[in-house]
Protein backbone atom coordinates (compact mmCIF):
# COMPACT_ATOMS: atom_id res chain seq x y z
CA UNK A 1 0.00 0.00 0.00
CA UNK A 2 1.50 3.39 -1.11
CA UNK A 3 1.97 6.64 0.95
CA UNK A 4 -0.90 8.42 -0.41
CA UNK A 5 -3.43 5.60 -0.09
CA UNK A 6 -2.41 5.10 3.49
CA UNK A 7 -3.12 9.06 4.18
CA UNK A 8 -6.71 8.52 2.28
CA UNK A 9 -7.49 5.66 4.14
CA UNK A 10 -6.39 7.80 7.68
CA UNK A 11 -8.58 10.93 6.33
CA UNK A 12 -11.51 8.38 6.38
CA UNK A 13 -11.56 9.16 10.14
CA UNK A 14 -14.28 11.82 9.60
CA UNK A 15 -16.62 10.22 7.33
CA UNK A 16 -19.42 8.36 8.36
CA UNK A 17 -20.79 7.06 6.36
CA UNK A 18 -17.99 5.72 3.96
CA UNK A 19 -18.68 7.06 0.60
CA UNK A 20 -16.95 5.03 -1.99
CA UNK A 21 -16.92 4.88 -6.12
CA UNK A 22 -15.35 2.27 -8.41
CA UNK A 23 -14.88 3.32 -11.20
CA UNK A 24 -13.83 1.22 -14.69
CA UNK A 25 -14.04 2.43 -18.51
CA UNK A 26 -17.66 0.89 -19.20
CA UNK A 27 -19.47 0.63 -15.94
CA UNK A 28 -20.87 -2.88 -17.01
CA UNK A 29 -17.99 -5.13 -15.80
CA UNK A 30 -15.45 -4.96 -13.44
CA UNK A 31 -17.25 -1.76 -11.22
CA UNK A 32 -20.49 -2.94 -10.88
CA UNK A 33 -19.08 -6.43 -9.90
CA UNK A 34 -16.98 -4.08 -7.37
CA UNK A 35 -20.21 -2.60 -6.19
CA UNK A 36 -21.85 -5.83 -5.59
CA UNK A 37 -19.44 -7.37 -3.77
CA UNK A 38 -18.73 -4.80 -1.39
CA UNK A 39 -22.14 -4.28 -0.32
CA UNK A 40 -22.66 -8.14 0.17
CA UNK A 41 -19.91 -8.20 2.56
CA UNK A 42 -21.12 -4.81 4.21
CA UNK A 43 -24.37 -6.50 4.15
CA UNK A 44 -22.83 -9.94 5.68
CA UNK A 45 -21.20 -7.73 8.53
CA UNK A 46 -24.71 -5.76 8.83
CA UNK A 47 -22.86 -2.52 8.34
CA UNK A 48 -25.18 -1.14 5.96
CA UNK A 49 -25.54 2.36 7.61
CA UNK A 50 -21.77 3.24 7.90
CA UNK A 51 -21.37 2.81 3.40
CA UNK A 52 -22.34 3.78 0.74
CA UNK A 53 -21.46 2.66 -2.18
CA UNK A 54 -22.03 2.56 -5.93
CA UNK A 55 -20.18 2.78 -9.03
CA UNK A 56 -19.77 4.71 -12.72
CA UNK A 57 -17.94 4.83 -15.89
CA UNK A 58 -15.56 7.11 -17.50
CA UNK A 59 -17.03 6.39 -20.66
CA UNK A 60 -20.50 6.76 -21.69
CA UNK A 61 -21.37 3.92 -24.56
CA UNK A 62 -23.67 2.30 -22.17
CA UNK A 63 -25.64 4.56 -19.71
CA UNK A 64 -28.73 2.86 -18.40
CA UNK A 65 -28.20 -0.32 -19.35
CA UNK A 66 -27.82 -3.23 -16.83
CA UNK A 67 -24.31 -5.00 -16.02
CA UNK A 68 -22.80 -7.21 -18.93
CA UNK A 69 -24.87 -10.26 -19.25
CA UNK A 70 -21.75 -12.40 -18.68
CA UNK A 71 -21.02 -10.76 -15.54
CA UNK A 72 -24.48 -10.68 -14.28
CA UNK A 73 -24.13 -14.62 -14.79
CA UNK A 74 -20.85 -15.21 -13.18
CA UNK A 75 -22.04 -13.32 -10.14
CA UNK A 76 -25.35 -14.99 -9.89
CA UNK A 77 -22.95 -18.18 -9.86
CA UNK A 78 -21.73 -16.78 -6.21
CA UNK A 79 -24.88 -15.43 -5.11
CA UNK A 80 -24.71 -12.05 -6.36
CA UNK A 81 -27.29 -10.04 -8.03
CA UNK A 82 -25.65 -7.38 -10.13
CA UNK A 83 -28.83 -4.65 -10.60
CA UNK A 84 -26.86 -1.18 -10.97
CA UNK A 85 -27.67 0.94 -14.29
CA UNK A 86 -24.45 2.11 -15.89
CA UNK A 87 -24.01 5.79 -15.43
CA UNK A 88 -20.81 7.68 -16.73
CA UNK A 89 -18.57 9.56 -13.57
CA UNK A 90 -19.27 13.22 -13.02
CA UNK A 91 -17.21 15.99 -11.56
CA UNK A 92 -19.97 16.35 -9.05
CA UNK A 93 -19.00 12.84 -7.60
CA UNK A 94 -15.82 14.16 -6.50
CA UNK A 95 -17.87 16.50 -4.08
CA UNK A 96 -20.22 13.28 -3.01
CA UNK A 97 -17.61 10.69 -2.69
CA UNK A 98 -14.57 10.22 -0.09
CA UNK A 99 -12.56 7.42 -2.08
CA UNK A 100 -12.68 7.03 -5.72
CA UNK A 101 -11.26 3.39 -7.16
CA UNK A 102 -10.24 3.26 -10.36
CA UNK A 103 -9.56 -0.20 -11.83
CA UNK A 104 -6.83 0.15 -14.35
CA UNK A 105 -4.19 2.81 -14.91
CA UNK A 106 -6.26 4.10 -17.56
CA UNK A 107 -9.64 4.90 -15.53
CA UNK A 108 -6.96 6.92 -12.47
CA UNK A 109 -5.33 8.78 -15.37
CA UNK A 110 -8.81 10.19 -16.30
CA UNK A 111 -10.48 10.67 -13.19
CA UNK A 112 -7.53 12.88 -12.11
CA UNK A 113 -8.23 14.76 -15.29
CA UNK A 114 -11.70 14.92 -14.04
CA UNK A 115 -10.79 16.45 -10.42
CA UNK A 116 -12.42 19.95 -10.46
CA UNK A 117 -9.45 20.84 -7.84
CA UNK A 118 -5.94 19.60 -7.08
CA UNK A 119 -7.07 18.47 -3.68
CA UNK A 120 -9.81 16.20 -5.44
CA UNK A 121 -7.31 13.67 -7.11
CA UNK A 122 -6.21 12.75 -3.77
CA UNK A 123 -9.36 10.80 -3.17
CA UNK A 124 -8.23 8.92 -6.39
CA UNK A 125 -6.52 5.41 -5.72
CA UNK A 126 -6.14 1.98 -7.53
CA UNK A 127 -8.08 -0.74 -6.27
CA UNK A 128 -4.61 -3.18 -6.60
CA UNK A 129 -3.82 -0.92 -3.30
CA UNK A 130 -6.27 -3.61 -1.40
CA UNK A 131 -4.36 -7.02 -3.32
CA UNK A 132 -2.78 -9.31 -1.13
CA UNK A 133 1.31 -8.41 -1.29
CA UNK A 134 1.51 -11.88 -3.26
CA UNK A 135 -1.09 -10.87 -6.02
CA UNK A 136 -0.04 -11.82 -9.43
CA UNK A 137 -2.01 -8.80 -10.87
CA UNK A 138 -1.21 -5.01 -10.16
CA UNK A 139 -4.37 -3.43 -11.99
CA UNK A 140 -8.19 -5.59 -12.75
CA UNK A 141 -7.93 -6.64 -16.34
CA UNK A 142 -10.81 -5.51 -18.22
CA UNK A 143 -12.77 -8.79 -19.53
CA UNK A 144 -15.42 -7.73 -21.91
CA UNK A 145 -13.14 -9.14 -24.67
CA UNK A 146 -12.75 -12.02 -22.59
CA UNK A 147 -13.70 -15.65 -22.30
CA UNK A 148 -15.13 -16.87 -19.31
CA UNK A 149 -11.90 -17.17 -17.17
CA UNK A 150 -11.51 -13.28 -17.69
CA UNK A 151 -14.57 -12.77 -15.63
CA UNK A 152 -13.77 -15.25 -13.22
CA UNK A 153 -10.27 -13.44 -12.35
CA UNK A 154 -11.72 -10.32 -12.16
CA UNK A 155 -14.62 -11.86 -9.69
CA UNK A 156 -11.86 -13.33 -7.74
CA UNK A 157 -9.68 -10.09 -7.89
CA UNK A 158 -12.71 -8.43 -7.07
CA UNK A 159 -13.24 -10.80 -3.54
CA UNK A 160 -10.52 -10.48 -2.04
CA UNK A 161 -9.28 -6.82 -2.93
CA UNK A 162 -12.94 -5.81 -1.45
CA UNK A 163 -12.61 -7.69 1.87
CA UNK A 164 -9.55 -6.26 2.30
CA UNK A 165 -10.68 -2.53 1.47
CA UNK A 166 -13.76 -3.21 3.98
CA UNK A 167 -11.68 -4.80 6.87
CA UNK A 168 -8.44 -1.56 6.62
CA UNK A 169 -11.65 0.71 6.37
CA UNK A 170 -14.05 -0.49 8.87
CA UNK A 171 -11.21 -0.97 11.51
CA UNK A 172 -9.89 2.72 11.12
P1 LIG B 1 -15.71 -2.42 -17.92
O1 LIG B 1 -15.57 -3.24 -19.30
O2 LIG B 1 -14.86 -1.17 -18.09
O3 LIG B 1 -15.13 -3.35 -16.90
O4 LIG B 1 -17.18 -2.12 -17.74
C1 LIG B 1 -15.87 -2.68 -20.55
C2 LIG B 1 -17.19 -2.62 -20.98
C3 LIG B 1 -17.49 -2.09 -22.23
C4 LIG B 1 -16.48 -1.62 -23.03
C5 LIG B 1 -15.17 -1.65 -22.60
C6 LIG B 1 -14.86 -2.18 -21.34
N1 LIG B 1 -16.79 -1.11 -24.32
O5 LIG B 1 -15.85 -0.77 -25.06
O6 LIG B 1 -17.98 -1.00 -24.69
Amino acid sequence: MNKSTIELLGRLHECHPVKVLFVCLGNICRSPAAEGVLKDIVAQHHDEANWIIDSAGTGDYHIGDLPDHRMRVHARQRGLELNHHCRQVKEYDFQKFDIIIGMDESNMVNLRRLAPMPEDEKKVMAMSQFFSDTSRYDYVPDPYYEGAEGFELVLNLLQEACLNLYNKISSK
